[in-house]
Order: C-alpha cells, then sequence, then structure tokens
C-alpha cells in the first residue's frame, strides 16, 4: 500500500490558542509551531482596504464597534485587537491583509486565505494582487463559503489553487466542487465524520480536504482515518507535535 501524505497542518486563524486570533502574533507563532499553512480571514473596509478579521463587525475582537464594511481603514486602524485576549496583548492592531502577507512572505508554510462575503470582483482583484506583488499566488489557496466568490476568484486567477467551504457534505458537493474546480472542500468536522460516500466522491476527484475546526485532539486520528488532507485547528503547535499527523 503507498504511503499516505502527511496531513497539513493549517494554523486557524493563526495559532489562535496562544494569540489573539488573525493578528500579526497570531501568525508568527503559527510559523514558529509548524504550521504547513496559515488560514486568517479577509473582509475590506468601507475604504477598498483589505484587513484580516473573522467577524462582520469589530465588537467580539477590538475594543470598538460597527460593521467593518461601515468603518474606515483609519478608523479600525484606532482600535485595540488584543486586549480581548490578555493584558499582555494590548494595543495590538488589526492587521491589513499587506501586513499580514508580509509577515509570511519569507515562508515556509503555504497560505489559506478565506475571502468572507460579499466581496466584489473589484475586492476580489485586489486581493490577488496584493499576492501577486509578493509572489505568493503559487504558495496560497483562495476559499469561501459563497461559491459566487469561489468563482471570481477564479475568473480573476484561473491559475490559483481554490478551495470551497460548506455547511453540507453530500452528492451535490462533490458537483459543485468540480464545477468550480477547485483543489480542496473544506466541511465541519461532523460532515467529514457523517459523509463517507461525499469523502470517496471527492477522493476520487482528486479534491482534497481540509475539516474545520478540529480543536478537541481526539478527534484528529478519526478525521486521518477517514481521509483528510489537513486539518484547520487552532491547536496547530500540538498537531505538528502529534505523530498521527505524518
Ligand atoms: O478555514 C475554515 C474556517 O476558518 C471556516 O470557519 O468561521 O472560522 O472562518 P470560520
Ligand atoms: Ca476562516
Amino acid at each position: 500500500m503507498p504511503a499516505r501524505a502527511a496531513v497539513h497542518r493549517v494554523a486557524h486563524r493563526g495559532y489562535s490558542t496562544v494569540a489573539p486570533e488573525n493578528t500579526l502574533p497570531a501568525f508568527a507563532a503559527a510559523l514558529r509551531a509548524g504550521a504547513t499553512f496559515v488560514e486568517f480571514d479577509v473582509r475590506v473596509t468601507r475604504d477598498a482596504v483589505p484587513v484580516v478579521i473573522h467577524d462582520r463587525t469589530v465588537d467580539r475582537t477590538t475594543d470598538g464597534s460597527g460593521r467593518v464594511w461601515d468603518l474606515t481603514y483609519d478608523e479600525i486602524a484606532e482600535l485595540d485587537a488584543g486586549s480581548w485576549f490578555g493584558a499582555g496583548f494590548t494595543g495590538l492592531r488589526v492587521p491589513t491583509l499587506a501586513e499580514t502577507l508580509d509577515l509570511l512572505a519569507p515562508g515556509p508554510a503555504e497560505i489559506l486565505v478565506e475571502i468572507k462575503p460579499p466581496a466584489t470582483l473589484d475586492e476580489v482583484k485586489s486581493i490577488v494582487a496584493q499576492l501577486a506583488e509578493r509572489d505568493l499566488l503559487g504558495r496560497s489557496v483562495l476559499q469561501s463559503f459563497d461559491a459566487d466568490v469561489v468563482r471570481k476568484v477564479r475568473d480573476v486567477a484561473p491559475e490559483v489553487r481554490r478551495g470551497l467551504l460548506l455547511f453540507r457534505f453530500d452528492a451535490e458537493t462533490v458537483e459543485l466542487s468540480r464545477e468550480l474546480g477547485v483543489t480542496c472542500t473544506n466541511p465541519s468536522v461532523e460532515d467529514v465524520l457523517r459523509g463517507p460516500e461525499t469523502m470517496a466522491g471527492l477522493a476520487a476527484a482528486g479534491i482534497g480536504v481540509m475539516p474545520w475546526t478540529p480543536n478537541d485532539m481526539a478527534q484528529w486520528r478519526p478525521l486521518v482515518d477517514a481521509g483528510v488532507s489537513g486539518l484547520i485547528t487552532d491547536l496547530v503547535g500540538e498537531l505538528t507535535g502529534w505523530a498521527g499527523a505524518e
């Protein structure tokens, strides 16, 4: 039997158990901890600056309030994105996509960019352009929960690897993944464990599967046995030290 490839160790929002999610220290920690992919979320400000933040609003992860697309970059840059996590992180900023890519550019990890909807064609172009400026297109996968955003990525940069995030996992998942030409389809942990037929269909199509977000280490062995190609987890350092990832 051929040896199974090692699973990707994907740092979800950076190494987000040791530093605030989606901040530069979380990304630096992910690299130090041996992540093979660093995942983060991109949204665009009112004045069209791509920034790295998960939620629609800044309320949970900063000391401000309001929706990201209603705020200018200057307004977001004033916010404290670290205090909520711990006093030692006070004063951290919401990073721009540019700052994040500058940190990740030296490598060695690959880059998993989640584009949060809505994202216009121009916004997708701007994200792709920032990757291209740093010669990072070949080291990146652009993914979204919104199939239309994935289509925009395909239209703007057909050569770049794409990923589809889904809340369903069935025969239509395989069809849609094939139609979009994605290299990975990334469902929930529960969907993978409940969906051996869909796993087989994706494997037959040569499409990888990296579930989110297995933060209970007891989930890792069943997921690897189910055939996943990576694990998107907040515990990337622990995953690096886990013998089953090899
Ligand atoms: O990369 C997949 C995962 O990040 C999707 O969920 O809500 O953490 O962005 P969420
Ligand atoms: Ca994400």
